[in-house]
């Protein structure tokens, strides 16, 4: 099934498998592509090695971080180690031993005890350590875009989970580079997004490069991520915790899986929520511009304008082009201007001193997959001045890229 799949045996014996292998197992960080972003990787069951996360990427040591699995086994592995000792804990009694034949008899041993235990207590004796209601999204999503929150297996330290005690956040990841590096450490891998705290994310090595060189002995390049931001962060588990309406599955945050695809799993999902904690609509409609310092995250240096459509769609776009336009006019004193369009190129006219460096994509699912990369050219190579988004429906993939779209800009302007 590819959910146990370790996805290993191709690469194993690469150099960059064998040379991550053994950076991560010494608990340092090491950065490896998935096929959202790249992720700055470290041993998650080892306080000083999220630690150490936190300190190369300059990230707020209360903001948990996300651990990789490259199989359901090892996810559920997890529930039955000894509780996180705080630092070095690398000796485990099943993952990463080295004796392959020891490892898998005291594992399947326990696992299967886990199942009997449930099957005699009424239950169906599958998966007895994952909550339920993940069942058939895991084998629906997974591997994939989707981090679901579910209880705290003992074995992972405080470090972290940011401080917030009784959850983790978890993913096991679609991209073939990331699974053979987590099977072949055997260790699950705690990992943000591999930017400087407050930058776009990494969605090529080169950006990671950029943002961290110096500060890691490792980035494996695999080329350009394919969505391009960031995972869906899935609540189904503690969802009451956040708001006060009754218990129902919420998105805490949009990414590469959509709102319309887990809403069509039924059931339960069809009440599905998504958690706006720092950006609402009418937050939106109340301060179209809302200062820039507050929201910066995913934030080139140059102040980005994001025109956000309210009419319908013909409309909107066509205001869209006009209001950009607008503020072109009065951009005086600046030299270089970039211009993202979306589905259409206006033909824009700029005062005589400025450069325009005008793209094109062509929807929302083309403006996710590019975002980051497109944010940190215009900043680091073209060195532009402004960015001017166009702003795509919340629909599908424009869910996510608005999202993080929303909190780059300094300025939001309706249309
Ligand atoms: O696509 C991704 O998710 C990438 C790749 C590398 O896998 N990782 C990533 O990690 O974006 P990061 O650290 O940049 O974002 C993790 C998000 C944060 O918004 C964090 O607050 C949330 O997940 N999170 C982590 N643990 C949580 C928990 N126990 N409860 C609620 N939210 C949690
Ligand atoms: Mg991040």
């Amino acid at each position: 099934s590819p959910l146990e799949d370790s996805a290993f045996t191709a690469h194993g014996n690469d150099a960059w498998v064998s040379e991550s292998r053994e950076q991560l197992r010494a608990n340092r960080c090491v950065a490896i592509p998935t096929e959202t972003v790249y992720g700055l990787a470290a041993n998650a069951l080892d306080a000083q090695a999220a630690r150490s996360i936190f300190e190369t990427k300059g990230r707020p040591s209360d903001n948990p971080l996300i651990v990789h699995v490259s199989s359901i086994r090892m996810l559920r592995s997890l529930y039955h180690l000894p509780p996180s000792q705080g630092d070095s804990q690398i000796a485990m009694p099943f993952l990463g031993t080295n004796n392959a034949a020891l490892e898998g008899q005291h594992l399947r041993a326990q696992l299967r005890s886990a199942e009997e235990a449930d099957r005699k207590q009424g239950g169906d004796g599958v998966w007895p350590e994952i909550p339920r209601v993940y069942h058939d999204v895991i084998r629906r999503f997974w591997p994939g875009a989707l981090t679901l929150i579910m209880p705290r297996p003992p074995c992972i330290p405080m470090e972290v989970l940011g401080g917030h005690g009784s959850t983790v956040a978890v993913r096991f990841p679609s991209h073939p580079v990331a699974r053979a590096v987590i099977s072949a450490c055997g260790l699950p891998l705690a990992a943000p997004s591999a930017n400087a705290s407050g930058r776009p994310s990494p969605t090529l090595a080169q950006h990671v490069l950029h943002d961290l060189d110096g500060r890691l002995p490792l980035i494996v390049d695999a080329g350009a991520c394919d969505v391009g931001v960031e995972s869906t962060v899935l609540d189904a588990y503690s969802a009451n915790a956040y708001v006060s309406e009754a218990l129902s599955p919420c998105i805490l945050r949009p990414g590469g899986v959509t709102y319309e695809d887990l809403r069509s799993m039924g059931g339960a999902f069809e009440r599905l929520r998504v958690y706006r904690r720092d950006f609402t609509s009418a937050e939106m409609e109340a301060h179209p511009t809302t200062p820039g310092m507050k929201y910066r995250h995913y934030s080139p240096n140059a102040p980005v304008f994001l025109y956000v459509s309210k009419g319908a769609k013909g409309d909107a776009a066509a205001n869209q082009l006009v209001q950009m336009q607008q503020t072109l006019g009065q951009l005086g004193g600046m030299r270089k201007v970039g211009i993202v369009t979306v589905g259409n190129s206006g033909s824009f006219e700029a005062p005589e001193q400025i450069e325009l460096v005008e793209i094109a994509v062509a929807n929302s699912k083309e403006l996710a997959h590019s975002i980051f990369a497109l944010l940190r050219r215009l900043d680091e190579v073209d060195r532009v001045d402004a960015i001017l988004v166009q702003g795509v429906d919340d629909a599908n993939e424009g869910l996510a890229v608005m999202n993080r779209l929303g909190k780059a800009a300094s300025h939001h302007i309706s249309c």
